[in-house]
């Protein structure tokens, strides 16, 4: 996979959708980056892809549900890759508020989105859709301070933005179809890229940062970075442990990288 794919959107678990695109990594593998639909009675987008990708986004999008019927827009965090197309989203969504706190609604301010289509919350603080409530909790690895996970009370699905992403060699189903090795290695270096600051943190630390999320026992994790995963929480964790004693992360081979930036195709970094 050379260049940014938009896949067709498809449908990942009880009332919930899944728009994946993968991104290559030059000379590292490929990421997905996951925006998911969460049908409840009152349609929630969960992010919304990268800019580059933006028509076909939207078209994946427009084939899973009119965006006029959606009224939530959950950003995870005011990064590129998650808030690509909220302005397109918005225009084509006009009921629909997006939920972020206070520092994402800082951001989002810097970027010019209309802030008075925000709805404010905070970690711990839930979001009523009309039949479930979605929680709002800070996950234990991240690289922007204002993200904010959602746990879905109603079918058991923890979205967990960028916490256990992984680097993979190529598109997978599901992250237990990945080789254990091979995602084992792809989550360390993720986190390892995502959040270089687990190299400060101690094994206890990691421990009790995570405990809420295992103490949820989520059916389901869907996270930004990585295919479903269900069943196999202790493989996630492991990769996070791992990441604690990884090399630090010092960027892709440099000749890749200039290829890439020569072909004009975006890199995330
Ligand atoms: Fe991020
Ligand atoms: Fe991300």
């Amino acid at each position: 996979m050379n260049h940014p794919t938009q896949l067709p959107g498809r449908r990942v678990g009880p009332d919930t959708d899944m728009l994946s695109a993968y991104v290559p990594l030059p000379g590292l593998g490929v990421l997905p980056i996951n925006a998911f639909l969460i049908r409840a009675r009152e349609p929630v987008l969960l992010d919304t892809g990268m800019a580059a990708l933006r028509d076909d986004f939207m078209e994946a999008l427009r084939d899973l549900i009119d965006p006029a019927a959606l009224r939530w827009i959950w950003v995870t965090h005011a990064d590129a890759d998650h808030v690509g197309n909220l302005r397109a989203v918005l225009e084509a969504a006009p009921q629909a508020r997006f939920v972020t706190n206070y520092l994402g609604i800082g951001k989002l301010g810097l970027q010019m989105l209309p802030l008075e289509r925000s709805h404010m919350i905070h970690p711990g603080q839930t979001l009523h859709v009309g039949d479930r409530d979605l929680l709002a909790l800070r996950p234990p690895v991240y690289d922007a301070p204002e993200t904010m996970a959602a746990f879905d009370s109603h079918s058991g699905t923890l979205f967990s933005s960028d916490c256990f992403g992984a680097v993979m060699q190529r598109p997978a189903e599901s992250a237990a179809a990945i080789a254990p090795a091979a995602l084992q290695d792809g989550l360390s270096l993720w986190a390892t890229i995502d959040a270089p600051w687990l190299a400060q943190t101690g094994r206890a630390q990691l421990a009790a940062a995570v405990r809420p999320l295992r103490d949820l026992e989520p059916r389901q994790i869907l996270g930004s970075h990585l295919p479903p995963a269900a069943g196999i929480d202790d493989r996630l964790f492991a990769g996070l442990e791992a990441a604690l004693t990884a090399p630090i992360f010092n960027g892709p081979v440099p000749r890749a990288l200039r290829e890439t930036v020569e072909a004009g195709e975006p890199v995330v970094a």
